[in-house]
């Protein structure tokens, strides 16, 4: 279990402790043990013990932030809760596009994730957070990124800081707590009340939220953001002012496709399952946009409660993966092991949406063998547990 001591942490940002994390860099954890050992003659043991974390930290955090994180700092809540560079670059490009924006206040800043990809969008940034070691950390990245010019941190409480002189708010409060993650949003901290008092303070904003958030709470006038990077949904985050463009939407990382609507969402139509389906990303199914793009192929639901349309029209949708259907079969995992072998499928590729079969359950029982590859998609066809055997399009876009 890793810890980071805010009495050890400075010891860190000493030349030093610099060394240290340099020669560190790339040790493998099997190493730990005869590497302390070693560097216990030239350094004090808690040095040693704290740079060991802080790299294991930073080889966990490459995935979060690649390019930055072997000159990041960390501590594991910070890291676990900080918001990845290529989502937090995507809402920092948002305020440097407003008029005018060039002072946003941060607020529950954590390690820094926002705070330095809207300081490298060329805004200046204020940020705050309540813990004394995470505002450490915080400052130890602004300097480690060559960004200090641009970012002071505050150790407050949120709810008494003064944001006068800021263009613009951004918050991301903390959703969990001592008994995990919070899926409540008036159990955030701060609560989703003091979002919605801020966004009646400070003109233009955005607040990150939980991806599952209620569409029904989102206030009036705010726009719902879900984003998702190489298809898993990361977060969502509400606009407010000049900085919201449409009532919902939904962004694929990494190339920033974007699917919105000013209107409140609709349910598409349902109908029998025509020949090509049409799988939308978990963000635009997160943000009720499928009627949206299912009417763009003239395409219906197979299920009222599944994010699934087809179409006999075959077109290149943003969002959207494509798929041929060439059977749809009865739930049976025997029939599906029958047809594959008969087909000489090796190369299977499982999905699902509103089945309780795992994928991993699904290979096992099937065994599959062959030189040929094909999609099996368990899910409900007008309530009925159905597979649809399918095979990747051709020149659909
Ligand atoms: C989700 S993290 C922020 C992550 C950050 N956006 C990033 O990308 O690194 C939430 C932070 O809110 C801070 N926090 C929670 N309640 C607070 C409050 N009332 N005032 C100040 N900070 C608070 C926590 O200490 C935690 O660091």
């Amino acid at each position: 279990m890793d810890f980071v001591h805010i009495d050890s942490f400075p010891a860190l940002l000493t030349d030093e402790g610099r060394r240290l994390l340099d020669l560190l860099a790339d040790h493998v954890a099997a190493d730990e043990l005869s590497l302390a050992t070693r560097l216990r003659r030239d350094h004090d043991p808690e040095l040693i013990a704290a740079a060991l974390t802080q790299t294991r930290l930073r080889q966990r955090g490459r995935a979060k932030f690649p390019g930055d994180a072997d000159r990041m700092f960390f501590t594991p809540d910070g890291l676990e809760q900080a918001t990845r560079t290529s989502v937090a670059e995507l809402r920092a490009g948002r305020f440097a596009e407003g008029a005018g924006i060039e002072r946003v206040a941060d607020l529950c800043c954590g390690i820094g994730g926002d705070a330095i990809a809207l300081a490298r969008a060329g805004i200046a940034v204020h940020a705050v957070d309540r813990d004394p070691l995470t505002c450490a950390v915080a400052r130890a990245n602004a300097r480690a990124l060559g960004l200090a010019d641009l970012m002071t941190v505050e150790c407050a409480d949120v709810s008494e800081v003064a944001l006068d002189g800021c263009d613009a708010v951004m918050i991301d409060p903390a959703r969990r707590t001592a008994r995990g993650r919070t899926f409540d949003p008036e159990s955030y901290s701060p609560p989703f009340s003091f979002l919605t008092t801020l966004a009646e303070r400070v003109a233009r904003g955005a607040a990150k939220v939980a991806p599952g958030i209620p569409h029904e709470i989102v206030p009036a006038g705010m726009e719902a953001e879900w984003v998702s990077d190489r298809g898993d949904v990361k977060e969502a985050v509400l606009w407010w002012g000049d900085l919201a463009r449409a009532r919902v939407s939904a962004t694929r990382l990494p190339l920033g496709d974007r699917l919105s609507s000013r209107a409140a969402t609709r349910q598409a139509p349902v109908g029998p399952v025509r020949r090509y389906l049409y799988e939308a990303d978990g963000a635009v199914v997160r943000a009720h946009l499928i009627a949206e793009l299912a009417e763009e192929v003239d395409g219906t639901l197979i299920d009222e409660t599944i994010a699934y349309f087809t179409s006999d029209r075959l077109v290149g949708l943003r969002l959207t993966s494509v798929y041929e259907i060439t059977d749809v079969l009865p739930f049976n995992l025997k029939k599906l092991k029958a047809v594959l072998r008969e087909r000489g499928v090796g190369n299977l590729t499982v999905k699902k949406r509103g089945s309780a079969v795992e994928p991993e359950e699904v290979r096992r029982r099937v065994k599959p063998t062959g030189p040929h590859a094909a999609t099996v998609v368990l899910t409900r066809v007008a309530g009925a547990p159905t597979m649809l055997i399918t095979r990747p399009v051709a020149g659909a876009g």
